[in-house]
C-alpha cells in the first residue's frame, strides 16, 4: 500500500480526496492535517472529522489541525463556492464522535508519519501550501525521506479561479509565499507533482457521474451525502464560474498520479501525462495577477528534473477509482 499524508481544506473536493484516501485498495492514509482555506480553519478541522465519522474511519484517521493562516498575507475563504461552513449542502453530516488530535503539532505528526516510513511515503496537498512549507521550513531533514509530493494547485498559461484577473488559482492564492517556499525548494521541486486547473477541469461530475454515486439501487447515507455535496457544488460552478456540465472535482484528482508511480497500476491506464519545468508564482499580493504561475523554465522528455506538472489523465479511470472507494465505504 501507498502510505500517505493528506493535508486539506475539506472543501467539497476535499471530501473526495479523503474517501478515496480511506477506501481506495492503494492508499495507506495515515493521518490528515486540516488547512485553512476553503473555510476557516476552525471549520475545515470540524468536516474533515465530520466527513471521517460519517464514513466509518473515526477511529482510524488521526486528525491534527494545520496551518491556521497564510505565511505573509491576509486569510483568503471561498464561501461563494463551498459555503461558510467550508462544506454546505447537506444536513446529512453528523457531529464529529471524535477531537482532533493534541498530544503533538501537526508538524511532529507528520515527522513521526515520515520517520516509520522513509522513502515511501508521498504527502498529498490540496489546499494551500503553508502546512506543507511550514514543515519543509521546520524540518528540512525529513524532505530526503519523502517520495512524491501531489499537490493540487495552480493553472498553467494564466488559467485560474481568483484573483482580480482570474490568473491564479485558489489554492495558491490564498498563501503564494508558502506555494513559493515549496515549488523553487531545490530539495524537493523534482519530486513534486501538480494537478493544475488545466487538468482537474476535465474531472467533472456531470448528471451521469451523480447518478452513479446516488440512485434508487445505490442509496445509502454517504452516498445521499455525496450527492447533496456534489449538487450544492454544481450550483455554486454554474452560478460563479459559468461551469453548465457540473462541477470540477479538483482535489481527488492528485490522487492518481501515485497510482502509476508506485506501479499500483502496471498498465498505466491511470495515463497521466506530465511535462516536467520549474515553476513560481507571483508572491506579490497587491499585484493584480498575484498567485499566478510562471513557468521559469521546461525540460525535455522524460529527464528528472523539475516538477511534473499533470496534463492529462484517464478520467473514466479517475471516477471509476471513486465509484469503487464508494462500493468498499457502503460495506463498513
Ligand atoms: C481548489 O480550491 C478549493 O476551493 C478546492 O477545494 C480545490 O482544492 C481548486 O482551485
Ligand atoms: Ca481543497
Amino acid at each position: 500500500k501507498i502510505p500517505i499524508w493528506l493535508d486539506c481544506d475539506p472543501g467539497h473536493d476535499d471530501a473526495i480526496a479523503i474517501l478515496l484516501g480511506c477506501f481506495h485498495p492503494a492508499f495507506n492514509l495515515l493521518g490528515v492535517s486540516t488547512c485553512f482555506g476553503n473555510a476557516p480553519p476552525k471549520n475545515t478541522d470540524y468536516n474533515a472529522r465530520s466527513l471521517l465519522t460519517a464514513m466509518g474511519k473515526d477511529q482510524a484517521i488521526p486528525v491534527y489541525k494545520g496551518a491556521q493562516r497564510p505565511w505573509k498575507r491576509e486569510p483568503h475563504y471561498a464561501p461563494d463556492i463551498h459555503g461558510i461552513s467550508g462544506l454546505d449542502g447537506t444536513l446529512l453530516l453528523p457531529k464529529p464522535t471524535f477531537e482532533a488530535r493534541t498530544d503533538k503539532t501537526y508538524i511532529e505528526a507528520i515527522e513521526e508519519a515520515i520517520l516509520t516510513n522513509v522513502g515511501e511515503i508521498s504527502f498529498v496537498s490540496t489546499g494551500a501550501l503553508t502546512s506543507l512549507a511550514t514543515l519543509l521550513k521546520y524540518k528540512p531533514h525529513l524532505k530526503k525521506y519523502i517520495k512524491y509530493i501531489s499537490i493540487m494547485g495552480g493553472g498553467l498559461h494564466g488559467l485560474g479561479n481568483c484573483n482580480p484577473n482570474l490568473s491564479a488559482e485558489f489554492n495558491v492564492w490564498i498563501d503564494p509565499d508558502a506555494a513559493n517556499a515549496v515549488f523553487q525548494d531545490p530539495d524537493v521541486k523534482d519530486r513534486c507533482i501538480l494537478v493544475p486547473l488545466n487538468l482537474t477541469h476535465k474531472a467533472i461530475a456531470t448528471c451521469e457521474v451523480q447518478k452513479t454515486i446516488f440512485n434508487e439501487d445505490h442509496d445509502t447515507n454517504l452516498r445521499k451525502l455525496f450527492f447533496e455535496l456534489f449538487q450544492f457544488f454544481a450550483h455554486a460552478y454554474k452560478d460563479m464560474q459559468g461551469f453548465e456540465s457540473g462541477p470540477p472535482v479538483h482535489d481527488p484528482v492528485a490522487l492518481m498520479p501515485l497510482l502509476d508511480f508506485y506501479g499500483w497500476d502496471p498498465s498505466s491506464v491511470v495515463g497521466f501525462h506530465y511535462k516536467r519545468m520549474d515553476i513560481s508564482c507571483i508572491d506579490d499580493f497587491l499585484n493584480e495577477n498575484s498567485g499566478k504561475i510562471i513557468i521559469e523554465k521546461e525540460y525535455p522528455g522524460d529527464g528528472n528534473l523539475g516538477t511534473m506538472v499533470g496534463l492529462n489523465l484517464n478520467i473514466q479511470y479517475f471516477w471509476d477509482q471513486v465509484f469503487a472507494a464508494l462500493n468498499k465505504a457502503d460495506k463498513m
